[in-house]
Formats: C-alpha cells, sequence, structure tokens
C-alpha cells in the first residue's frame, strides 16, 4: 500500500509517470478511472484550495467524495482522532486525505488504515501535494528544462510547510531554492543560501515564490503590522522590473502585502496556473494511489 506523507514517498520516475498522467488531465475533463471508490476528506484545519481541488479531483475521476465535517463529527464528544480514522477505516473507504495541525500526524495513521493517506497538509512539516503542483507548473513553463534554474522562496519561510516540502523536492529536479526573509523567518540549520532582501538574487533567479505571513503560527510579534513587513517583501513591479522570471504563491494571497495589485495582474504571475494544474496533479495522485 502506498501513501503520500511527504514528496520522497515518490521516487524521480514514479514524478515523472505521475507527470504524464497530469498532463493527460490537463483539460480537467471528467472520466470514470475511479468510478465506484470512495474517497474521504478530513480537513482540521481551514482550507480553500486544497481542501476543493482534492475534491473536485476526486469527482473528475468518477469517485465519490464524502467529506467529514469535523466540527460536527465525535472529534466535538471527546473521541480521539486515532479512534476517529480507525472507525471511518472500518466503512472501507478508498483513500483518506487529511489536514491536521499537529506535524507528523497523516503519517502516524498510516498502520492503522487499509487504505492510502495522503497528506493534505501537517502544521508547519509537509505539504506535498503543493510541492508536487509547483514543481509541475514550473516543469511545464521551462519544457522541462530545470537543470540549473533558481528560484527564491519569498517571506515566511520557516513556519511554511510548502517551504520545507519544495525545498526537498525542487533540488531533485535540479533547482536552486534560495531563501529571501527577515532573519526571524529564514530556517534555522540550513545548507540552503538564504539572504535578507530579494534584490540581492533577482538578477540570478528564475523563478519567486511569495509566501503567507503565518500568523497564527508565530509564538511572538514580530511586526506592528503587516505593512510594515510588506515595505520590504511586498513583490511588487519595482521589484520584478521586466525581467522574465516567474512568479509563484500557494495562496491564499495577502493583497498588497505579500503581492502587489499590480504584480497580481501581471502576464509573469501563474498563481492560477497553479491551481488549475493543483486538480490535475491531485487526479494523477489519486489514481495512482488508488488504482
Ligand atoms: C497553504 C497551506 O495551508 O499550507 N496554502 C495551501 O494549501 N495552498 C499556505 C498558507 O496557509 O499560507
Amino acid at each position: 500500500m502506498k501513501h503520500l506523507i511527504t514528496t520522497s514517498d515518490f521516487s524521480i520516475e514514479e514524478i515523472e509517470a505521475l507527470y504524464e498522467d497530469t498532463r493527460m488531465f490537463n483539460d480537467l475533463q471528467s472520466n470514470s478511472y475511479l468510478s465506484g471508490k470512495v474517497v474521504v476528506t478530513l480537513f482540521f484545519e481551514n482550507s480553500t484550495r486544497t481542501r476543493s481541488s482534492f475534491e473536485i479531483a476526486a469527482k473528475r475521476l468518477g469517485a465519490q467524495v464524502v467529506s467529514l465535517d469535523v466540527g460536527t463529527s465525535s472529534r466535538s464528544k471527546g473521541e480521539t482522532i486515532f479512534d476517529t480514522v480507525a472507525n471511518l477505516n472500518a466503512m472501507k473507504p478508498d483513500a483518506i486525505i487529511i489536514r491536521h495541525s499537529e506535524c507528523g500526524l497523516p503519517g502516524s495513521l498510516i498502520d492503522k488504515v487499509d487504505c492510502p493517506i495522503l497528506n493534505a497538509g501537517d502544521g508547519m512539516n509537509a505539504h506535498p501535494t503543493q510541492a508536487l503542483l509547483d514543481l509541475f507548473t514550473i516543469i511545464e513553463h521551462f519544457d522541462g528544462k530545470t537543470q540549473g534554474k533558481k528560484i527564491a522562496i519569498v517571506g515566511d519561510v520557516k513556519t511554511s510547510r510548502v517551504a520545507a516540502s519544495n525545498v526537498k523536492l525542487l533540488p531533485r529536479f535540479g533547482i536552486e531554492p534560495i531563501i529571501v526573509a527577515p532573519e526571524h523567518f529564514q530556517f534555522e540549520n540550513s545548507d540552503l543560501r538564504q539572504v535578507n532582501s530579494l534584490s540581492e538574487v533577482i538578477d540570478e533567479v528564475d523563478v519567486v515564490m511569495s509566501l503567507r505571513t503565518q500568523l497564527e503560527r508565530h509564538s511572538q510579534v514580530y511586526y506592528n503590522s503587516l505593512q510594515e513587513y510588506a515595505k520590504d517583501y511586498c513583490i511588487t513591479s519595482e521589484s520584478f522590473g521586466d525581467r522574465d522570471i516567474l512568479l509563484l504563491h500557494p495562496g491564499p494571497v495577502n493583497r498588497n502585502v505579500d503581492i502587489s495589485d499590480e504584480m497580481l495582474e501581471d502576464k509573469r504571475n501563474k498563481i492560477l496556473e497553479q491551481v488549475s494544474n493543483g486538480v490535475a496533479v491531485r487526479m494523477a495522485i489519486l489514481k495512482k494511489l488508488i488504482n
């Protein structure tokens, strides 16, 4: 039984094969690869994109989706998450997709179930499907030629599971991540190049990935207002100039904090392309793990 807990669960060859299927699913049309299958989504943290993307992906493949409303489930009656999952597992679903604030929780469930577990984000630890869709977007943009490319990952890197997954996945495809952040948002122990300002690296990078400042994960107040942070880290047309750089963001975007209104209209911004690719990548992942 194969699960997706971190991107290292898939070999390079498996990812390449996954992207062949992703291209086949790129028009996001319905098919019957998973007809008769049942997929459960279990989101203990807020989500707009990831949950709807997984649910649309499963439905486009012909699967039925059961979304547990964790607010009204027995969790609120004191049941442990392990018991909740064991009970769901006893109903024989074909996959369980889970998001939880606790690092490592999805991985700790795999020996308690008889179906694939898909990690839709665990705390600050990992967000494998986001990194896989980010990589796919980069590969398609550069026609598969990713060797030697550099990506600036800008912002609250330290608490970002998106960054955590990308800095592991992208180097496997020859892409060097450079962290652009104030010291308190940088990784503590890392071999990666880390700088304070985008202007230091803007002339050498091919891709910029902006991240949201994850106030809900901070144990202390770093800025009196997000505008103060934005002065240095908001991606603007001045910071990009006329350079041929791809702009990515996993969402949700804080307008004029992460990225300016103007850059959100710019042709170099591929955020909605990431969202569409996300459905196709998740279709390919569900097909791989369930079939
Ligand atoms: C992110 C997440 O929840 O990890 N968004 C996403 O899933 N696309 C990032 C965030 O919350 O800022």
